[in-house]
């Protein structure tokens, strides 16, 4: 199994480029099964999940060209793919894939569209905690579908006419229930309001794709979503807009180690309330016209406070990160996670490295140390990996993450990404 070798202690200086969004790109594609034609989308970054999600909808139809075979590929990290699903060939989404990628139940909303039932299997909990799955269905039969579980999955059958545009309020912000309400409203009969809508940005780009494939879909990126349902959708070409969690990512790295680092191909309006508050602990941040740039001098990184709450709050896939870089804050602050009940894993891991955080209920204390001291490492999720990684950074000596497989989820090309900036970071197979 791979693992990750640091050693610590370089600033970071340079560029790096930003892929496309995981969790925009994750979903688009899955959009690809509400229509016969083809779906091209560029921008796709080369992640484990992307692979994965690719072998699932395989099983459900979609024929899928990487690059159209012929095309270039516009740079080293952007992919374009043609995803084409001429029929539905099977409409099950088994356990053995379900459970592996939880966003592959999203599949429930595309199929129940365009062909009426769906039998998709429940993902199950996973390490960040419950995740339920009752808003996806509450919001399905709120659109007249029959839905019923046995055996660990979902059975779900629309109306002989096909599902029935109607007004719903989640009772929680949900990212997944709006994507899939959302592409299942698109071809439903008449208007669906969706109220209490997840107002992520890539909520609002799955909402442009669906557009640009003939869909009417108004307000995305606000509360209240209204989608009036159409009979058929085409394909489209759309790029996938850039990931502001890796943006974040790398801007947590520099503001940790020191230094000065552009940002390219990303957009600082993505994580608006993430960057204010890197500003508060002293890095200096200046959009550009192509990303963002982030500098870091002294060795004072002031402590501040973060609740993790929907967007446009402080994001609860940088939660890890930001605790990585509060570690070596000159104070105390108190990180308060809002969003999953079980995020913490990497509290221990960080306290093997020196860090000093005590937890209580869902807030964690952090004591700001002087420095911390490399150790071999593990975490059982992505962003939580990556959080030891940036710790790892700014640690004296060697850090050696465990089970890489997590990081190669939803990061691309991590380890060559930092070393063109000055890290010292390589793979190491067995
Ligand atoms: C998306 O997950 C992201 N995943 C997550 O990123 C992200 O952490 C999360 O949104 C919150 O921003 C993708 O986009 C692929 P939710 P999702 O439904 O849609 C509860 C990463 O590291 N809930 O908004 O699954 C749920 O348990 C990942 O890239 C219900 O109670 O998140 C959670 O507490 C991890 N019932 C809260 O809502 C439901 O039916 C928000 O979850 C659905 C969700």
């Amino acid at each position: 199994m791979d693992r990750i070798r640091i050693t610590g202690g370089n600033a970071l200086r340079g560029i790096i480029p930003i892929s496309g969004a995981k969790n925009a790109a994750l979903p688009l594609m899955i959009a690809s099964l509400l229509t016969s034609d083809t779906l091209t989308l560029e921008n796709v970054p080369h992640l484990a999940d992307v692979e994965g999600l690719m072998r699932i909808l395989g099983n459900h139809g979609v024929d899928i060209a990487v690059n159209g075979r012929r095309e270039r590929q516009e740079n080293d990290y952007s992919r374009t793919i043609h995803f084409t699903c001429r029929t539905i060939a099977d409409t099950t989404a088994p356990y053995e894939l379900v459970s592996k990628m939880r966003a592959s139940f999203w599949v429930i909303g595309p199929l129940l569209a365009r062909e009426g039932r769906a039998r998709v299997s429940l993902p199950g909990g996973c390490a960040i905690g419950t995740r339920p799955v009752d808003l996806f269905l509450e919001a399905l039969t709120a659109l007249g579908a029959d839905i019923e579980i046995d055996g660990g999955y979902v059975n779900a059958t629309a109306p002989k006419g096909g599902l029935l545009g109607a007004r719903y309020r989640f009772p929680k912000v949900s990212v997944g229930a709006t994507h899939v309400m959302m592409m299942a409203a698109t071809l439903a009969n008449g208007t669906t309001v969706i109220e209490n809508a997840a107002r992520e940005p890539e909520v609002l780009d799955l909402a442009n794709c669906l557009n640009a494939m003939g869909a009417k879909i108004s307000g995305a990126g606000t509360k209240t979503i209204t989608v009036e349902g159409v009979a058929s959708l085409s394909g489209a070409r759309h790029r996938v807009l850039p990931d502001r969690i890796e943006t974040g990512t790398y801007a947590m790295a520099v503001a940790m180690t020191g230094g000065d680092v552009t940002l390219e191909g990303t957009d600082a309006a993505l994580l608006e309330t993430a960057l204010d508050t890197l500003r508060q602990t002293g890095a200096e941040i200046t959009a550009t016209e192509t990303g963002l740039r982030i500098v870091r001098t002294g060795d004072r990184i002031l402590p501040v406070d973060v609740v993790t709450e929907p967007f446009p709050g402080f994001p609860t896939d940088l939660q890890a990160q930001f605790m990585a870089l509060m570690t070596r804050s000159s104070g105390v602050s108190h990180i308060t996670e809002t969003i999953f009940e079980n995020r913490f894993m990497h509290v221990q891991e960080l306290a093997r490295l020196g860090a000093r955080i005590s937890l209580s209920g869902q807030m964690a204390r952090v004591e700001g140390v002087s420095r911390l001291k490399g150790a071999p490492v593990m975490a059982t999720d992505l962003r939580a990996s990556v959080s030891l990684v940036i710790a790892g950074l700014a640690a004296e000596g060697e850090t050696v993450v465990n089970r890489v497989y997590h990081l190669d989820r939803g990061f691309e090309r991590l380890e060559e990404k930092l070393t063109r900036c000055g890290a010292l970071v390589e793979r190491v197979s067995e």
